[in-house]
């Protein structure tokens, strides 16, 4: 049966949700580990789990013949050699969707507080002063939300903020379908000009640092809020003081930095830290106990899929290859260098030993070439050999 280490203190549900496809050889361990502690902990198995402080170096994987795929209970997979990996035909998952609605949530709550100048009032409760004040407080019921890229998350906040009866409008270079009433923008500054609340979710590219700098945030109405839960280098910070300080912004909610603290023994650093009228939180956007768990079962699935059916969706390094119920009695894994007459050569010996093939799936990415084969019949050794070694074939495994 596939051997599963799970590292780091991952979630117990993905040791029950493995369980519930019959994968019951899991091995918890709950520290990070390296070196020959790492190596000795893998030696045998089919599949790792690991977190953040694991990493799956080229050294690492090359004294892992066994090792058949990886999962990074994460958002990241930067602790993993992901070309390596595929090379070695180890596809690696990890957890991109599970905190999505955690940072939709955050990001609701900061446009009501903000819009109510909460973070003021309750500075100013704090101090002893009784400021029953409504001026400048709005609700957020028909107020326009501007969000800066439509992706899984800004699309999620459009149907959160609609729900709360706000207008939706979105500016993504990419043509998205709009969900609910949301109207796309189709320049920045439109969106910018009209928005009250203008809320960021790009991801971290070149083309995207600094898209809030000092002329852009001058488009913003005064009275509107600017809400960061993305990335760090996405807003220029000094054009953002210097605008709030100016009064020419009514408040921000930042929760990510140029510069972030890598542990609690750090201190935190920004000029916006004296300013009542920001919300500022330590890159906790999708630091929910749901998030840990939804993480726990979603990679957990990826892995179960891989190694029970072969399933590369949504792997970060691998061809994907959807899931398919097995249409026949043997379904052959071929993991190969992608080139020419390879997937020729391997049914040519399907034929040779007799075998009809009942389905087949190729997906290629990059040098790369995976091939999921349904063969009505048992497949003998000897064809196991021959596919072995085919000068192509990087792995072949049978399920
Ligand atoms: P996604 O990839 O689904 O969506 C990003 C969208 O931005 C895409 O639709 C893309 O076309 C669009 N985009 C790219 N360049 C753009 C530009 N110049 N202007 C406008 N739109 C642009 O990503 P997802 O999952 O929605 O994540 C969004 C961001 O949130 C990422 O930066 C991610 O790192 C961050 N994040 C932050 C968390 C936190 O704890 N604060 C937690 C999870 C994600």
């Amino acid at each position: 049966m596939n051997k599963i280490v799970l590292l780091e203190n991952i979630h117990p549900n993905a040791r029950a949700h493995l369980a519930s496809f019959g994968l019951t050889n899991v091995v918890q361990i709950p520290a990070a580990l390296a070196g020959a502690e790492l190596l000795a902990a893998l030696s045998d198995a089919d599949a790792v789990g690991i977190r953040s402080r694991t990493h799956m170096t080229a050294e690492v994987l090359s004294a892992l013949p066994n090792l058949k795929t990886i999962g990074c209970f994460c958002i990241g997979t930067n602790q993993v050699n992901l070309a390596e990996a595929a090379m070695h035909g180890v596809p690696v998952f990890n957890a991109p969707y599970s905190n999505t609605r955690s940072v939709a949530e955050l990001v609701i709550a900061q446009a009501i507080l903000l819009l109510r100048r909460i973070p003021e009032k309750n500075a100013r409760a704090h101090r002893g002063v009784w400021d029953k004040n409504a001026q400048g407080a709005f609700e957020v019921r028909n107020k326009v939300i501007g969000i800066i890229g439509y992706g899984n998350i800004g699309a999620q906040v459009g149907i959160l903020a609609e729900s709360v009866g706000m207008r939706v409008v979105y500016f993504d270079p990419e043509n998205k379908l709009p969900l609910g009433n949301a109207m796309p923008v189709f320049s920045l500054q439109a969106l910018l000009e009209q928005a009250d609340i203008v809320t960021l979710h790009v991801p971290g590219l070149r083309s995207t640092e600094n898209i809030m700098n000092a002329e852009r945030i001058a488009q913003m109405k005064p009275s509107a809020v600017l809400l960061n839960a993305s990335r760090g280098n996405v807003v220029d910070i000094d054009a953002l003081d210097r605008a709030l300080r100016d009064k020419k912004l009514a408040g921000a909610a930042i929760d990510v930095f140029p510069v972030e603290p890598s542990s609690e023994k750090e201190p935190f650093v920004s000029p916006l830290l004296d300013l009542d009228n920001v919300i500022l939180t330590p890159h906790i956007g999708g630091s929910t106990e749901e998030a840990q768990e939804n993480i726990g079962l979603e990679v957990a699935d990826k892995l179960a899929r891989f190694l029970l059916a072969g399933t590369t969706k949504s792997s970060v390094n691998f061809p994907e290859v959807a899931h398919q119920d097995k249409g026949a009695l043997s379904r052959i894994l071929h993991v190969h260098r992608n080139e020419p007459g390879v997937i020729a050569r391997m049914n040519q010996q399907f034929a040779q030993f007799g075998l009809n093939i009942v389905a087949q799936q190729l997906q290629t990415r990059g040098a790369l070439g995976y091939a999921v084969t349904d063969v009505d019949g048992l497949i003998p050794q000897p064809l196991i050999d021959v596919l072995q070694k085919d000068p192509a074939t990087i792995r072949c495994r049978l399920i």
